[in-house]
C-alpha cells in the first residue's frame, strides 16, 4: 500500500509574514498522521519556514533546483545549498519553469540528478498542454519527459523520487481533469515505469496537480493510481490545504 503525499506549491506568492502564518496554520491543523505532507516555498523564505517545520511532520521543499552542482551560475540555487536548509523535496520541471524559463527535458533531468546527489527527493512534473491533448499527443509528451530523466539517471533512481502529473490546461484555470482523465494518465505512467521496473512502479507516488480543490480532491484521491496531489492556489490557504490533506 502506497502512502499518500500532499504537496503545496506556493509559487511566487506571499510575504515573509504571510508565509510564516500559513506554515503555522498548516502545522496546527495537521491532526492525525494520514499522509505525507510538504510545502514548496519561495527560496528566500526557506530558512524561516525550515525553522518552523523543524519538529513537525510538515516537510519542506523548493520549487526548483540548479542543474549544476556549483560554480559560475549567477542567480541559481544549488542542491547542496537547499540540503543545508533541510529541504527534503524539490520540484523539477514544473510546467511554468518549462514554458516561461526555458527548462528543457534535458535540464530537468540534470536538476533531478542534482537533487538526488544531495539526498533531496525530486518531484518530477510532467504533463501535456491543451493543444497536445487535442492532438492526441498526451502519452507521447509524457514518454519524452520521463525518458529524458530515465536516460540520464537510470530507472533505479526513481526509487527515491515522486512524479506529479500536471496537465498544463488544468493549472490555475479552474478546469480540473476529471477523476477518470487523471486516472487514465496516472495508470499510463505507472505502467510505463512497470515495464522497466515493477517494484519501483508499485512504490512510486504519482501526484495529481491542476486546480485540485477541497471539493474535488476526494474523488481524485480515490482513484487507484493517484497517490495525492500537488496543490497550487488552494495551498495558499491553510484551511483549504488541510481539507485537501484530510481527503486522502
Ligand atoms: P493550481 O492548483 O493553482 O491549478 O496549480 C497547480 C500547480 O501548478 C501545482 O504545482
Amino acid at each position: 500500500m502506497r502512502r499518500s503525499l500532499v504537496v503545496g506549491n506556493w509559487k511566487m506568492n506571499g510575504t515573509r509574514a504571510s508565509a510564516e502564518l500559513l506554515a503555522k496554520g498548516i502545522i496546527a491543523g495537521l491532526g492525525s498522521d494520514v499522509a505525507d505532507i510538504a510545502v514548496c516555498v519561495p527560496y528566500v523564505y526557506i530558512p524561516y519556514i525550515a525553522d518552523l517545520v523543524k519538529d513537525s511532520p510538515l516537510a519542506l521543499g523548493s520549487q526548483n533546483i540548479a542543474d549544476q552542482a556549483s560554480g559560475a551560475y549567477t542567480g541559481e540555487i544549488s542542491a547542496s545549498m537547499l540540503k543545508e536548509l533541510n529541504c527534503q523535496y524539490a520540484l523539477v520541471g514544473h510546467s511554468e519553469r518549462r514554458s516561461y524559463y526555458g527548462d528543457t527535458n534535458e535540464s530537468v533531468a540534470a536538476r533531478f540528478s542534482q537533487a538526488q546527489a544531495q539526498g533531496i527527493i525530486p518531484i518530477l512534473c510532467v504533463g501535456e498542454t491543451l493543444e497536445q491533448r487535442e492532438q492526441d499527443q498526451t502519452f507521447a509528451v509524457i514518454d519524452e519527459q520521463l525518458d529524458a530523466v530515465i536516460n540520464l539517471v537510470g530507472i533505479p533512481a526513481f526509487y527515491n523520487a515522486v512524479i506529479a502529473y500536471e496537465p498544463v490546461w488544468a493549472i490555475g484555470t479552474g478546469k480540473t481533469a476529471t477523476d477518470e482523465q487523471a486516472q487514465e494518465v496516472h495508470c499510463y505512467i505507472r505502467k510505463y515505469i512497470a515495464a522497466k521496473d515493477q517494484v519501483i512502479a508499485d512504490k512510486i507516488q504519482i501526484l495529481y496537480g491542476g486546480s485540485a480543490k477541497p471539493d474535488n480532491a476526494k474523488g481524485l484521491f480515490a482513484m487507484p493510481d493517484i497517490d495525492g496531489g500537488l496543490i497550487g492556489g488552494a495551498s495558499l490557504d491553510a484551511e483549504s490545504f488541510l481539507k485537501i490533506y484530510h481527503s486522502v
